[in-house]
């Protein structure tokens, strides 16, 4: 397995070096990240490992570089740095690391554990290429479509909508693949209102190692839910766990799925966070559902101009309207005012049929087909996928803000 250490301290890299030939490893070194760009680009190396302070470039442009190209942007980058600040060392693995080790202590054998880890996965990686019967060997990597679910209020049926958007989109697109990935905290919704009851979330998703969490791994082991014609992976099961969960793996699983399926769908909810922030940016839709009661439209145009100051761009943005809490409020018209653009979304306050197809665990569309409430599901799902033909997207971990 190769490996690229990039770092300006000569120190380290020949302790590095040394520590890594001796395991059995092949490595090579640069000093600063224009030459680091050049060997990764030329040799590919399976695992990056990056003291992020060198001089000649930001670390910011150099991740994102990586990132951005097909040559590097599935390989494994590692921070091994002397940075002490937790919000500094947060940000620095937002910029798109897999792995941040402080270099102190028990750092070194937890690096060769990984990377041992790793290398075990190539040769089984190999092995598979060996017997053709074996799939996803030759799997392609998709890079799907990103589309996410927000709200700037609870109970606007985001989780609703992200559930029956995407399975209406199956019915359309038969031969897509779609994963729904429910990331709100601190519990998800969408396993109960699917039905799903097995051990696979989010916070079991965090949990595995790198070499685990590979597209091929989330394509096989994402619970395909009946009638909903989707891939799901459910959300934290309750607080407790949801304290659990290393938020740093996140863009890391996102990406990973992403490169297995055609769509995938984020329900966010109202969690606008450091975490989920970056996964918005990325979105090639964000479906910010609302209701038309006041607050939740004064609310919505601050999440709207928090998330343009972010650098969000308004063709990203898809608002729509679901009367989820009732009829009472203010029009489409004076709402498309209030927030100074226009909706192409809405979908009807249904009463209690919607809380019906959910308690029954289906689809609006199969609970009522033919009728209103599959017809106006389905309308909107044509509109969005009309706007997902073209692509907006980037690599999930990489930061814009
Ligand atoms: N258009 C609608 N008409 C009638 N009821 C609806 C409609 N949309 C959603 N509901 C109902 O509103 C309730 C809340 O929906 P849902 O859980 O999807 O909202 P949410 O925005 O995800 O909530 P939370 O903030 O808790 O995550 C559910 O009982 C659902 O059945
Ligand atoms: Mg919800």
């Amino acid at each position: 397995m190769r490996i690229l250490i990039v770092d300006k301290d000569s120190a380290t890299v020949n302790f590095l070096q040394f520590e890594l030939k001796k395991a059995g490893f092949e490595v090579s070194a640069a000093s600063g990240g224009k030459e680091g760009m050049i060997l990764a680009w030329r040799d590919r190396p399976h695992a990056i490992i990056i003291d992020p302070t060198f001089t000649d470039m930001p670390v910011a442009e150099f991740v994102q570089k990586l990132r951005g190209d097909a040559r590097t942007s599935n390989r494994i980058l590692i921070a091994f740095s002397s940075l002490r600040d937790p919000q500094e060392i947060q940000h620095t693995i937002e910029l798109g690391f897999n792995q941040y080790y402080t270099k102190e202590g028990d750092a070194l054998p937890m690096l060769l554990k990984s990377l041992s880890e790793l290398s075990e996965r190539k040769v089984e990686d190999q092995h598979v290429t060996d017997r053709p019967s074996r799939p996803r060997a030759d799997m392609k990597t998709k890079e799907g479509r990103l589309v996410v679910f927000l709200s700037a209020k609870g109970g606007t049926g985001t989780s609703s909508m992200c559930a029956n958007i995407a399975a209406s989109l199956a019915q359309i697109d038969k031969g897509a693949s779609i994963a729904v990935v429910d990331l709100v905290l601190p519990m998800g919704s969408i396993a109960s209102l699917v039905g799903y009851e097995g051990p696979l979330n989010v916070v079991e998703a965090t949990r595995m190692t790198i070499s685990e969490a590979t597209p091929a791994y989330f394509q096989d082991a994402m619970p395909k839910i009946g009638a909903w014609g989707f891939q799901l992976l459910a959300g934290s099961p309750d607080p407790g766990e949801a304290n659990d969960l290393d938020p740093s793996r996140i863009p890391v699983i996102l990406n990973s799925i992403r490169q297995s399926f055609d769509y995938l769908f984020v329900d966010i909810g109202r969690s606008l966070s450091r975490i989920t922030l970056p996964i918005i940016l990325v979105a090639d839709q964000v479906l910010l559902v609302m209701s038309t009661d006041k607050a939740a439209i004064d609310l919505t145009l601050k999440t709207i101009k928090y998330l343009e100051s972010k650098g969000l761009e308004r063709e990203q943005l898809y608002p729509l309207i679901n009367r989820a809490v009732g009829l009472e409020g203010l029009s489409k018209s004076e709402t498309e005012k209030t927030i100074g653009m226009t909706i192409p979304g809405s979908f009807p306050f249904i009463g209690g049929n919607f809380a019906l197809a959910n308690n029954q665990h289906v689809p609006i569309f199969q609970k009522f087909p033919g009728e209103m409430e599959a017809i106006a599901m389905r309308e909107m799902t044509v509109e969005v996928q009309t706007k997902l033909k073209k692509r907006v997207t980037q690599p999930i971990s990489v930061s814009r803000s």
